[in-house]
């Protein structure tokens, strides 16, 4: 789905499909230079992390597994409370794997310092991570450090590239803000 398609409800385009592919093909190559020699479990975190798994596994050129998990963070209203359940695991042992976990956004940042500290018990050679979008509260308070991040975005809530407004608007090219209609 286009922009041009949902015209109406979009506020405004904050990174287009192209930008977000290059940034992604950027990323990609200080990944390969990090990791040169060593193999590289890339875990995506569903459902908001499918696109930018597609696009940045592809980008790479070597070799890259995949693995994912589904986790629900329990908390009031869209801010996340830091409690975590895991809806599907990883299917893969990492422990002494080189671990990449690839997020769509970190808003707050406590799910993912939670999925850290749960990888981190595993016995994983290394955990790390990288996300195609960060907030202004994970980039001021977040004290895991985030390796790799696409774009910072203002404080507002996006849809689109895999992040969705009651399960829709995932499948939208680019990241957008929705118009004050849509919620209404
Ligand atoms: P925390 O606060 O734990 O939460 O970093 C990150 C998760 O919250 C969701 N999230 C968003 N989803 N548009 C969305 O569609 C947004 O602007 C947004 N901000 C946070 C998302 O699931 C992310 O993984
Ligand atoms: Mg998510």
């Amino acid at each position: 789905m286009d922009a041009s398609d949902i015209e109406k409800d979009l506020a405004q385009i904050h990174y287009t499909e192209e930008q977000i592919l290059g940034k992604l093909r950027e990323l990609a190559t200080r990944i390969e230079q990090d990791y040169e020699g060593k193999d590289l479990l890339i875990v995506g975190v569903l459902k908001g992390a499918v696109m930018v798994m597609a696009d940045l596994a592809r980008s790479f050129t070597r070799h890259v597994e995949m693995d994912w998990m589904a986790v629900s963070s329990y908390g009031s209203g869209t801010k996340s409370s830091g409690v975590v359940r895991i809806l599907k695991d990883l299917d893969t042992d990492i422990s002494n794997r080189h671990v990449l976990i690839v997020e769509d956004i970190i808003d707050t940042g406590l799910t993912l310092t939670w999925l850290v500290s749960n990888l981190q018990s595993r016995g994983p050679a290394s955990v790390e991570i990288c996300t195609a979008f960060r907030k202004p509260d994970a980039a001021a308070k977040m004290a895991l450090p985030v390796k790799y991040v696409g774009f910072d975005l203002p404080d507002e809530f996006v849809v689109g590239y895999g992040l969705d407004y009651a399960e829709k608007y995932r499948n939208l090219r680019c990241v957008a803000t929705l118009a004050p209609h849509v919620y209404s």
